[in-house]
């Protein structure tokens, strides 16, 4: 399993190759599978707007098409002073590959300056999941 300056690393790499000439926002995200593999994912944007494609969700496709199921870390980076935060969609889809309804998912959340820790249960509570049924 990285550590989390390494899957932050990982996330502030790809975030140069995001494609956002609408929004001009890079954003970078990295996911630390259970099996300690790696996925890298950056925002795709289209001029078709909702179109677009968060890092996060770039991330985990990317990991999904390599046979992965279970997310124990992901890292978001960005280019801003203090920290950039998962949309409800990214939250939403996170969710789904937690290994637990509990949402037991560390998200490490990161800027130029600082970085903020919290689970996914934190920023999604009381979620709707693949167990809820
Ligand atoms: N974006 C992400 O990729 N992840 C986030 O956590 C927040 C927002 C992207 C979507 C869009 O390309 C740009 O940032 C501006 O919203």
């Amino acid at each position: 399993m990285p550590d989390d300056q390494t899957l932050m690393q990982l996330a502030r790499d790809v975030a140069m190759h995001a494609h956002c000439p609408y929004s001009g926002f890079h954003v970078g995200a990295a996911i630390a599978w259970a099996d300690g593999s790696t996925t890298v994912g950056c925002n795709v944007e289209n001029a078709s707007y909702p179109v677009t494609v968060c890092a996060e969700r770039s991330a985990v496709s990317a990991g999904i098409g390599l046979g992965q199921r279970v997310i124990k870390k992901v890292a978001v980076w960005a280019d801003v002073e203090q920290t950039v935060s998962p949309c409800g969609a990214c939250r939403q889809v996170l969710m789904e590959f937690s290994a637990c309804a509990a949402g037991e998912i560390e998200v490490l959340m990161g800027g130029r300056t600082d970085i903020k820790r919290a689970t996914l249960a934190d920023l999604l509570p009381d979620a709707f999941g693949p167990r809820s049924e």
